[in-house]
């Protein structure tokens, strides 16, 4: 048994993990953890399942191989250092990150929790100010960006859409970024033309963040997807390496999934099955990235054929803002992922995700609402996820992320244990 115990307080150190983060980076409870690490003379103490010990090794392993790089020679740069873009704190794509720097900021992201869970606050960012430039329709992303940076102590000054910015007067990208580069500290920016927030970073020496260009990319949503992608496995006891993710809806357009499954590509041997209607399937160059990866990818029309036995389902709005020309309305309802079929089709322990809005409006058979009680749907999960990912984005490019830990008092009022009504048990705030 001291064995066990050796094990969780070396990984913890490694990991520069209190136990609290330590047990919500293995999906535990705090408690468990606390027995496994008692003395073997108490009453109280336990062992820990076999897949727990498993889990914790590959953890320390993935980590061992995030601090070598070629040669042999340990990386001691920072995370924002490692995924700089051309020497500059920007996040434009997610082929800035490899396995390591991924990891080590989900790390950063499970330190952020207690404040996203608000049982913590900060001032880490006290005095900065973000500008946060939305070109193109937004709920989640502004919001979670402005709330994240707020979180950390920051504040936000915004503006959105064409009509009230002075790029409807003509303005270029580089004038605007240039100008916005003296009043603030930190800029998001989501446009409609791909290439554009790239644009906007060379156009200045602050870090810019691409909340999503035109059909392009949009980082932070994959990285917040695989980042509870692996926090649902880690609660399920399951790896990302080998895993099933089944991807439906528009893969044309949908710039999530573009960037996810570009990150999925870091992790080993997985299976994709790509069920998209006719005209909007996943661009040829997206295909051959993954392939030379090595894993395996199938399409097909069928959502059936494509869900069955899936460990991720992964549903997307049909785009029709950026439609050149398709036929397409909405989705014909066989593309609906619906109760019944996930039912009939994917296991007890699937995930179903989609990075939100789900279009409600008759005809559009987005992700069905009769999900909406099953604890598979891990929908709200994401958004929730999106605060810790997004913090832990801002300290890294802001390059304060080994100070958040130290910074953290106690919150003053207290949230609701479940934040939602259909909530999960799991999903509780405590
Ligand atoms: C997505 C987007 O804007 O690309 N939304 C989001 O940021 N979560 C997906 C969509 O609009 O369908």
């Amino acid at each position: 048994m001291s064995q066990q115990q050796d094990l969780l307080r070396d990984a913890m150190r490694r990991l520069n993990l209190t136990r609290d983060a330590f047990s919500e980076r293995l999906g535990v409870r705090r408690r468990a953890l606390d027995t496994w690490l008692l003395p073997d003379d108490s009453g109280e103490s336990r062992a820990m399942p076999e897949m727990v010990g498993k889990f914790v090794a590959e953890i320390l392993q993935r980590e061992a191989l995030g601090a070598v790089v070629a040669g042999g020679a340990a990386d001691d740069r920072s995370i924002g250092q490692r995924i700089a873009a051309e020497g500059k704190p920007h996040l434009l794509s997610v082929a800035q990150f490899d396995r390591g720097s991924l990891e080590d900021l989900f790390q950063v992201a499970d330190i952020m929790q207690p404040i996203a869970r608000r049982q913590k606050v900060t001032r880490i960012l006290e005095g900065a100010v973000l500008g946060s430039l939305f070109f193109e329709a937004s709920t989640r992303t502004r919001v979670s960006f402005g709330a994240a940076f707020c979180r950390l102590g920051g504040t936000v000054c915004d503006t959105t859409g064409f009509t009230f910015s002075s790029m409807a007067k003509g303005e270029s990208i580089y004038d605007t970024s240039r100008v916005m580069s003296g009043y603030v500290d930190a800029l998001v920016v989501r446009h409609p033309d791909q290439g554009s927030v790239a644009e906007f970073a060379r156009a200045t020496n602050i870090p810019v963040i691409n909340a999503g260009d035109g059909p392009g990319e949009h980082p932070s949503q994959a990285i917040l997807d695989l980042y509870t992608i692996q926090r649902e496995f880690s609660r399920m006891g399951k790896l990302v390496d080998g895993t099933h993710v089944a991807i439906v809806g528009d893969l044309k357009y949908g710039r999530t999934v573009h960037s996810l499954i570009r990150l999925l590509a870091l992790y080993r041997n997985l299976k994709f099955t790509l069920i998209a209607p006719p005209s909007l399937e996943m661009p040829p160059y997206l295909l051959e990235l993954v392939a030379r990866h090595g894993h395996v990818i199938e399409q097909t029309q069928s959502l059936e054929e494509g869900l069955r036995g899936a460990d991720v389902v992964y549903a997307t709005r049909i785009q029709k803002e950026r439609f050149a020309g398709e036929e397409i309305e909405g989705y014909t309802p066989e593309f609906q992922v619906r109760k019944s079929l996930v039912d009939a089709v994917c296991k007890p322990d699937t995930i179903l995700m989609h990075p939100l809005p789900r279009d409600g409006r008759p005809g559009a058979n987005d992700l069905s609402v009769d999900l909406n009680h099953d604890p598979r749907l891990a929908i709200f999960r994401q958004t929730d996820n999106g605060i810790p990912v997004r913090m832990a984005l801002f300290a890294v490019l802001m390059g304060v992320e080994k100070q958040v830990a130290r910074s953290m008092r106690d919150a003053g009022w207290r949230s609701p244990a479940h934040i939602g009504p259909d909530d999960a048990d799991f999903d509780g705030l405590d």
